[in-house]
């Protein structure tokens, strides 16, 4: 077996990482668990709990102008920084690991790269990024799309949530300027290479027993509004012909998201999470309903056919109901192939480890999709139980946890000592 950079060092301990669970776990919405949404109380409590267990590591903690928080550790003798991270922001009812395995891995690292006595050549950042969930402003991962350049002030300032509050302000509240985003801007070529450790979300690692994965690919997002317009009407008094009933037809385009995605194949799917109709009264015929869209896939052309077939169909079921059809693009990012060479140096930490491992890919997305743009990137995977993630039963093994950190750990070493 190949030597092992890491093992002079201290090993990712079970135990930290089991504390760090525990502590994170706590900042919940208590009525809802477990339920940290970006820009909320929570989300807050949480960047304070980290920036104190940063400060223990010795990272000098700092917030960008995006929000992001960014722990650093000075390099030895290179100027780029090599770059570990995630997010502690949930879903609603979302779970304990999805985000916050990354955030603590890579403060684990930091730790025992600490008490190693073990300067990297390069800076390392530890980074918890803003908002990678969905949001109430219609975009997700924002503070990796503010960081890579796709999110400017001028849009921060006039994206909106339902209460009339900006993104910009939501981005304040967290400890980010938002009238300078553009601060937080990287170069390409900063940081040098990023790694994030994350649950996978599916079951292929579970189900084979297999402790740890290394990512080949990422899906990403493409994200519709889609607004039904037919006509408020008693529920009574008007005969079956006779009705344009915007929830009818708001069913139609959610049956037409699934076909489409299946039939699509090649890995896409599709989901309808919100449906809304006015006035949501049981006698009243609704006039509007609003739906908000997701699919995924990796392959550019299935994403592309998928979508063309869901926006014609949207129309044909407007026509053929008599009401109308509106579908807004929120986003449409792009897929994500991992470099053959990150593929590669991260199957040699794990050798290196000890740790079994197989190929896969993402089907969600993750902040790597964006940071992608400025630097090489590792996404690396424990297993989590069943596959189940976004809701409250998601659970990871602190073990794989600590593997992980581990693999993450020998690969960092691996890569600043053969980056320049
Ligand atoms: C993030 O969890 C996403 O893939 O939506
Ligand atoms: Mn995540
Ligand atoms: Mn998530």
């Amino acid at each position: 077996m190949t030597t092992a950079l890491s093992d002079p060092l201290l090993r990712p301990s079970p135990d930290r990482l089991a504390a760090d669970l525990r502590a994170l776990e706590a900042l919940t919405r208590p009525d809802r668990p477990y339920t940290r949404r970006a820009f909320s109380d929570e989300d807050r409590a949480a960047r304070q709990w980290l920036a104190g267990r940063m400060a223990e590591a010795r990272l000098v903690p700092t917030v960008d102008a995006a929000g992001n928080q960014i722990g650093r550790r000075a390099g030895r003798d290179a100027a780029s920084a090599l770059m570990v991270g995630s997010h502690l922001d949930t879903v609603e009812a979302g779970g304990r690991f999805d985000g916050i395995a990354g955030v603590l891995a890579g403060l684990e690292v930091a730790r025992c790269l600490d008490a190693g006595g073990h300067r990297l050549r390069h800076p390392l950042e530890v980074v918890n990024f803003t908002c990678e969930e969905a949001s109430d402003f219609g975009l997700s991962t924002i503070g990796s799309r503010a960081m890579s350049g796709k999110l400017d002030a001028a849009t921060a300032a006039q994206l909106r949530n339902r209460d009339g509050r900006t993104l910009a302000e939501a981005i304040d509240s967290v400890g980010g300027r938002a009238a300078d985003l553009g601060a937080a801007r990287r170069a390409p070529g900063d940081p040098l290479r990023y790694l994030e450790l994350h649950i996978e979300q599916s079951a292929s690692l579970d189900r084979a027993q297999v402790p740890f994965g290394v990512v080949t690919a990422i899906a990403a997002p493409s994200r519709y509004r889609v607004e039904v317009r037919g006509r408020q009407d008693h529920a009574g008094g008007t005969p079956m012909g006779d009705r344009r009933d915007a929830a009818a037809a708001a069913a139609e385009v959610v049956l037409l998201v699934e076909r489409v995605a299946r039939e699509a194949g090649r890995g896409m799917v599709g989901t309808v999470g919100v449906v809304e109709t006015r006035p949501n009264m049981v006698n009243v015929i609704p006039g509007e309903a609003d739906l908000l869209v997701d699919f995924r896939g990796i392959e550019p052309e299935a994403i592309a056919d998928t979508l063309a077939r869901f926006e014609s169909g949207t129309a044909a079921i407007g026509a053929r109901r008599g009401v109308a059809i509106e579908w807004t693009s929120l986003m449409r990012d792009a897929p994500l192939t991992v470099s053959s060479d990150m593929v590669g140096m991260a199957e040699d930490a794990a050798r290196a480890v000890g740790a079994p491992w197989r190929r896969l890919t993402s089907g969600a997305s993750h902040d790597a999709n964006h940071v992608a743009r400025l630097c090489p990137i590792g996404l690396l995977f424990i297993p989590c139980r069943d596959g189940r993630s976004h809701c409250p039963e998601e659970w990871a093994e602190v073990e794989h946890l600590a593997t992980g950190a581990r693999v993450m750990l020998e690969l960092l070493l691996r890569l600043d000592r053969d980056l320049a």
